[in-house]
């Protein structure tokens, strides 16, 4: 059989809550054209983002029931860390409240001032973190990213030539650490491979200097090795996921992505010194090291759920329904960043509507046609979210991020309609106009208007 389907049954369904293209016009002015200023309820299909949006299975469920909560030594915690450790291999495992708090205690620990920290490309909360320790953040990632045609398998790699560089420049006293983020978020959902992996701990061995993962959706990124790296395709996922984590020093993880959870995050180590100043860390703003920053029942579920991703029916699943939308977008004439990611479809914006300029938020208008044409709700990535410091970012994406399990193939569909139809009418899309927005981070509250042509 060809047909790939939804790998479960529902046993629970949250009624959509239709709206007229008439009420969304009403409402996306009142929002000031940004769509986190929109409720959830006014949202037809919220593609957002994949963080903490997926849906559990019945185990998750039954182990949310059967959560420990007590304060020390909960048995959910043991649960969590057998399974973290069969996984991933680390020892040292801090469960933490989502993916930044990790990234704060971590670079509260191994970041300051002077020091630079590279990366893939990191992620705008990791990026802030490094930067709120007083370190630089740089991203290093193969130059091929930032070309959306560009079909080259693995274009999460790091530039290896530019991170030897770096040691060079800089010299190795200030790098602490080096990350590579897998799948690549901020740069298409686009995976790393096992080679690549293996060359930048090769610089880092090197240089004695510890590496980490940033490894929200490490099983993404191990299904595309297993699906597109040579010699791999009889691999099990576990198994590249194990050598993923083997090559690493440490990871920082939101299991509001692989965790498959609504909430929760993990800080690993394989050193038990840092491990301790990062757990003195933890007790101060997260909890107990038996419980993080969550509740037992969390832990639970977290717990199931870092089984469940590893199944590869899922994962066939997952990995075919995005392709299927970038595929049928890509089909019907739109840009997008090729091949399509793990978790989501960038569409390129500046292809979409070559009559605006950056400064005229391509991206967001296009977020904001899809919204009142369909009620679909996107995220702009690009000169709103990036370009506060008066540098036009490499791309202008919208990025149509998938929640795991959670919308069938019919809302796919009218997804993908929706975009055809509004690429259709897309030389009426106007330029926006910032109205009001804060110094940092803008792009979350900002107030903007929609101009005249
Ligand atoms: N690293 C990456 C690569 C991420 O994509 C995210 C979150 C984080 C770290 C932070 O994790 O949200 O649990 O604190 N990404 C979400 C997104 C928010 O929509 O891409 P968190």
């Amino acid at each position: 059989m060809k047909t790939i389907i939804e790998p479960f049954r529902i046993k629970v369904v949250e009624p959509i809550q239709m709206t007229t293209r008439e009420e969304r016009e009403v409402i996306l002015k009142e929002a000031g054209y940004n769509l986190f200023c929109v409720d959830a309820d006014k949202v037809l299909i919220d593609l957002l983002t994949d963080s903490g949006t997926g849906a559990m299975s019945s185990e998750q469920w039954a182990g949310i029931m059967r959560g420990d909560e007590s304060y020390a030594g909960a048995i959910s915690f043991h649960r969590f860390y057998d399974r973290v450790v069969e996984i991933t291999g680390f020892s040292e495992v801090l469960p933490t409240h989502q993916g930044r708090a990790s990234e704060r205690i971590l670079f509260e620990v191994m970041g300051g001032p002077g020091l630079v920290v590279p990366n893939n490309s990191h992620f705008d909360t990791t990026r802030a973190n490094v930067e709120a320790s007083g370190a630089k953040a740089v991203d290093l990632v193969i130059d091929e990213a930032y070309d959306p045609k560009s079909r080259n398998p693995f274009k999460g790699n790091m530039n290896i030539d530019r991170l030897q560089q770096l040691f060079a420049e800089v010299g190795v006293s200030k790098i602490p650490l080096v990350m590579l983020t897998v799948t690549n978020n901020s740069g298409g959902g686009q995976p790393v491979s096992l080679a690549n992996i293996r060359e930048v701990r090769k610089v880092c061995d090197d240089h004695g200097v510890p590496l980490f993962l940033d490894a929200c959706r490490f099983a993404e990124n191990a299904y595309f090795i297993k699906l597109r790296e040579p010699g791999m395709a009889d691999r099990t996922v576990s198994s590249i996921v194990r050598e993923m984590f083997d090559l690493a020093d440490g990871a920082t993880i939101s299991a509001k992505k692989y965790g498959l959870a609504n909430i929760g995050g993990l800080l690993l180590f394989r050193d038990a010194a840092l491990a301790r100043q990062a757990r003195n860390l933890l007790i101060l703003t997260e909890g107990f090291p038996t419980y993080g920053g969550l509740a037992g029942r969390d832990l639970e579920a977290i717990a199931q759920g870092l089984e469940e991703v590893l199944h590869e029916d899922y994962l066939r699943y997952r990995i075919r329904s995005v392709a299927y939308l970038g595929e049928r977008l890509l089909a019907g004439g739109v840009q997008i960043v090729e091949p399509p990611g793990g978790h989501a479809v960038y569409i390129d914006a500046t292809a979409f509507c070559p009559h605006l300029t950056p400064e005229q938020f391509p991206a967001q208008a296009v977020v904001c046609a899809l919204y009142r044409h369909a009620g679909v709700r996107g995220v702009e990535i690009g000169s709103l979210m990036f370009g506060g410091d008066g540098q036009a970012p490499e791309m202008e994406l919208v990025r149509l991020a998938l929640p795991r399990r959670t919308y069938t193939q019919s809302h796919i569909d009218y997804v993908i309609e929706a975009v055809l139809e509004v690429f259709a009418e897309r030389d009426k899309i106007k330029p926006l106009e910032i109205v009001e927005a804060p110094a940092q981070l803008r792009h979350f509250t900002a107030r903007l208007r929609e101009l005249d042509g």
